[in-house]
Order: C-alpha cells, then sequence, then structure tokens
C-alpha cells in the first residue's frame, strides 16, 4: 500500500510540531532503545523528541526542518542547525544534521536519500560548505548509508547525553557543490 503513493519533500511549518514530535520520538526510541527502556533514554526522549522541543525549532531561525509526506501523513524528517561549526574545524562555514528520520515502514526506497540530498541543499543555500553529523556506532543501517551517500567517516568523536558517553563516528560532505533545487 504504501509503495502506491508518491513521497514529497518540503519545508516543515509551525503546525507540523505535533507530527514532528511523535514521529521524532517513535523513531528515537526504535533506533537507540534496543535493550529496553531506562531513565535516560526516557528523558532524553521527552527532552530532544517532545511536540515543545518541535515547536521552538521551529521558531529557531538558525534550524531547517523538512519533512517527508506520503499520502498525507508525514513519514520522516531532517533537522539542521546552520549555525553548528566542526570543532576540529572552526574555520569551515559547516552546517549539523542533527536528525534524519525515517518511519520504519518507509526505509529501504530512498526516502532517506532524498531528504538527506534537499537537506545538502538547503544548508549549502544558507552558505555551509560542509555538512557533518555523528552516527552512533551500534546504529549499523546509519554506518553504512551515509558512506552510500557520499560522506566521508572522520573518525570517532563520543555523544554525551545524561552523563552517559557513547562511541560515534563523524561523518562530513563538502556541500559547496550541490547545485541549487
Ligand atoms: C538511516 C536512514 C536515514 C536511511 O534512510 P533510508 O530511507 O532507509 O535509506 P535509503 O533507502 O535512502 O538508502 C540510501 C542508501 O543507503 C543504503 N542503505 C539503506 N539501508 C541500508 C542498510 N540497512 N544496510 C546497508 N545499506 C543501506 C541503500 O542501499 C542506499 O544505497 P544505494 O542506493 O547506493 O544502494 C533510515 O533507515 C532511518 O531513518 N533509520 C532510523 C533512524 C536513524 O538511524 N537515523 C540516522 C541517525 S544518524
Amino acid at each position: 500500500m504504501t509503495n502506491a503513493h508518491p513521497i514529497t519533500i518540503r519545508p516543515a511549518q509551525a503546525d507540523d510540531a505535533l507530527c514532528l514530535g511523535v514521529l521524532s520520538t517513535q523513531v528515537f526510541l526504535h533506533t537507540y532503545t534496543l535493550h529496553g527502556i531506562r531513565p535516560a533514554l526516557a528523558r532524553e526522549a521527552l527532552a530532544n523528541h517532545s511536540v515543545a522541543r518541535y515547536e521552538a525549532l521551529l521558531a529557531d531561525p538558525d534550524k531547517t526542518i523538512l519533512v517527508a509526506e506520503c499520502a498525507g501523513h508525514m513519514v520522516a524528517l531532517s533537522l539542521v542547525d546552520n549555525a553548528a561549526r566542526l570543532e576540529t574545524r572552526p574555520d569551515l562555514a559547516a552546517a549539523k544534521l542533527e536528525h534524519l528520520y525515517v518511519q520504519e515502514p518507509f526505509t529501504g526506497r530512498g526516502i532517506g536519500r532524498d531528504l538527506l540530498r534537499q537537506a545538502e541543499k538547503g544548508a549549502a543555500a544558507r552558505g555551509a560548505e560542509m555538512l557533518w553529523l555523528t552516527a552512533w556506532v551500534g546504529n549499523a543501517r546509519a554506518l553504512s548509508f551515509y558512506p552510500r551517500c557520499g560522506y566521508d567517516d572522520l573518525g570517532e568523536t563520543m555523544f554525551t547525553f545524561e552523563g552517559e558517553s557513547h562511541p560515534n563516528r563523524l561523518f562530513g560532505k563538502r556541500v559547496r557543490h550541490v547545485a541549487p533545487a
């Protein structure tokens, strides 16, 4: 059923916060709570993936959120922080891909790649030379996906939340050459 409908990608609007928060929570929990829920993960989900958090992000001029829709339903989102420089390259105009979340039934059909491409174009249009991100070493799919989309592995980094540190890989891609849409 899902394959019968085309996917459209558009900038998120203020009234998308409800669906953004729920989709983000769903994909976050599905991806990162492989062993169940513990308080640190529960707090992270509520703090960084809530509807209120997306209301704030939508009002922040440094953030760009895109959504992918299928038959009137939100199925994926991307969130870029246009002001997040890379610590190791402060000289470089860089933007950070904070989230790229495709709802599980819609994975593996090119939506992540298309959404990422649009996010790259948006970051380049805002002046970024590089789009960077970190991916958890336990997320095998993401570790395969980003190199397939042209990202270089720039080494190890740590992702810290709730006083816990988790090894991540740092990925980056030059986006200056990306032609405008
Ligand atoms: C990771 C994610 C964004 C990829 O998006 P997707 O829509 O599933 O991927 P696509 O269908 O666009 O695939 C793009 C490329 O990645 C490759 N790829 C996708 N899933 C893969 C997998 N499980 N294993 C290996 N390669 C994979 C595809 O083969 C394709 O490459 P190709 O066209 O050269 O063959 C998506 O699966 C997702 O949102 N996962 C849950 C949340 C998450 O982990 N986000 C990233 C956090 S850093």
